[in-house]
């Protein structure tokens, strides 16, 4: 049986009519940028995450650049993140001018590591930024204190993690800022590219707004320095039609978590959801010491999975000038070797989760007898 890692055709084809239906209303107002279905979206998006305003902007990358130029973070200031993460959270911060200073993760949860942060800070760190990667939250409360403590900003990194919650609170509610990506294949995805802030203040939202649409305050009136980050009216309809399931596509995928936990549990090591923390399983992620000849293994029967990430980020090229060295980051470094992210969205049916776990058993099945007969004609 194929199992591919996504399928943005056949979330399509499911939700036909409310896109369809999104899209020509769009195309007929003849109103394409920062309309009424902005604006809608932005308040459906507010009442989803049940706390603090909501500006849309093009991308999650600007969305993170979007809330660092809120608070004026640039050239000569210091940014703390995580080095796992997709590399547009660096990017974004470089765009700023600021210069990201990385912390290492927590093994079993690849989130920020909170007790490594307070050895980070110095006078010229002006924000943290935990990434809620693969669904799962970073530990906020010590972050929180810590940021409250040295006067810093705290922006979370959402993009992986719409719906998630912590102590029942929703993901970009906790920080002063989050980030949000609608990239397709996301929890809540555009069809195209699409990004939000959240924060928790009026006078932030206006800084926001003002920021994304060249730093206007009114037409042609421009009383800061912006860019050009807009969610367009297309994709914001898009969006907001799409809001109504994102609960029950969550539920969804914890349930293919829970089945893909219950089948492996004994052969990998299966993602941890921690006390208080909900999971929504942007993507299901396992380790194994055998992680490339099991890619490989499963490519052939059809299963299809990737790494997220393969290369992390103070080890890429474009970021050798900050002068980290293999080693700088021992968790990171060790997981990015061992990390397997296995099919993961809501339309994969059971039986393709469980021809995924079957293929997976099998392969530590044939490993074993492999060695069993290498062992025996050795003695
Ligand atoms: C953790 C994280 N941060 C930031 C981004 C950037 O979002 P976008 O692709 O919408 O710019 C992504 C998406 O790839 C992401 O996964």
């Amino acid at each position: 049986m194929k199992v591919p890692f996504g399928d943005m055709k056949l979330h399509y084809v499911a939700y036909k009519q409310e896109i369809d239906q999104a899209v020509h209303r769009v195309l007929e107002s003849g109103y394409y940028i920062l309309g009424g279905e902005l604006e809608k979206f932005e308040s459906d998006f507010e009442k989803f995450l049940g706390a603090g305003y909501v500006a849309g902007c093009a991308s999650g990358t600007e969305a993170i650049y979007l809330a660092l130029a809120a608070e004026g973070v640039t050239t000569g200031d210091e940014v703390l993140v995580v080095a796992h993460t997709a590399v547009p959270t660096i990017s974004a911060i470089s765009m700023t001018g600021a210069t990201p200073v990385f912390v290492d993760i927590d093994p079993n949860t690849y989130v920020m590591d909170v007790d490594l942060v307070e050895a980070k800070i110095n006078e010229k760190t002006k924000a943290i930024v935990p990434v809620h990667i693969y669904g799962q939250m970073a530990d906020m409360d010590p972050l929180v204190e810590i940021c409250k403590k040295h006067k810093i900003m705290l922006l979370e990194d959402c993009a992986q993690s719409t719906g998630a919650t912590y102590k029942g609170k929703a993901a970009g509610t906790i920080g002063d800022y989050g980030s949000f990506s609608y990239y397709p294949s996301k929890n809540l995805g555009a069809f195209g590219d699409g990004g939000a802030v959240s924060t928790n203040s009026r006078e932030n939202f206006d800084k926001l707004v003002m920021l994304r649409n060249y730093g206007q305050s009114k037409r042609y009136y421009h009383d800061i320095v912006g860019i050009n980050s807009r969610l367009d009216e297309m994709q914001a309809a898009i969006l907001s039609a799409q809001i109504p399931f994102v609960e029950e596509w969550n539920d969804r995928r914890r349930e293919i978590a829970d089945r893909y936990n219950r089948g492996l549990a004994d052969v990998v090591k299966t993602p941890i959801e921690e006390d208080g923390r909900k999971h929504v399983y942007h993507l299901y992620v396992i380790q194994t010491d055998h992680r490339d000849e099991l890619q490989e293994y499963l490519l052939e029967q059809g299963i299809q999975c990737l790494i997220h990430y393969p290369n992390p980020a103070h080890l890429q090229k474009a970021y050798s000038f900050l002068g980290y060295k293999p080693g700088s980051l021992p968790q990171t470094e060790k997981v990015v070797k061992r990390i397997l992210s296995l099919p993961m969205f809501p339309e994969l049916s059971n039986e393709q989760v469980d021809a995924v776990i079957d293929g997976i058993k099998s392969f530590y099945a044939e490993r074993k007898s492999t060695n069993a007969k290498m062992t025996a004609s050795v003695s």
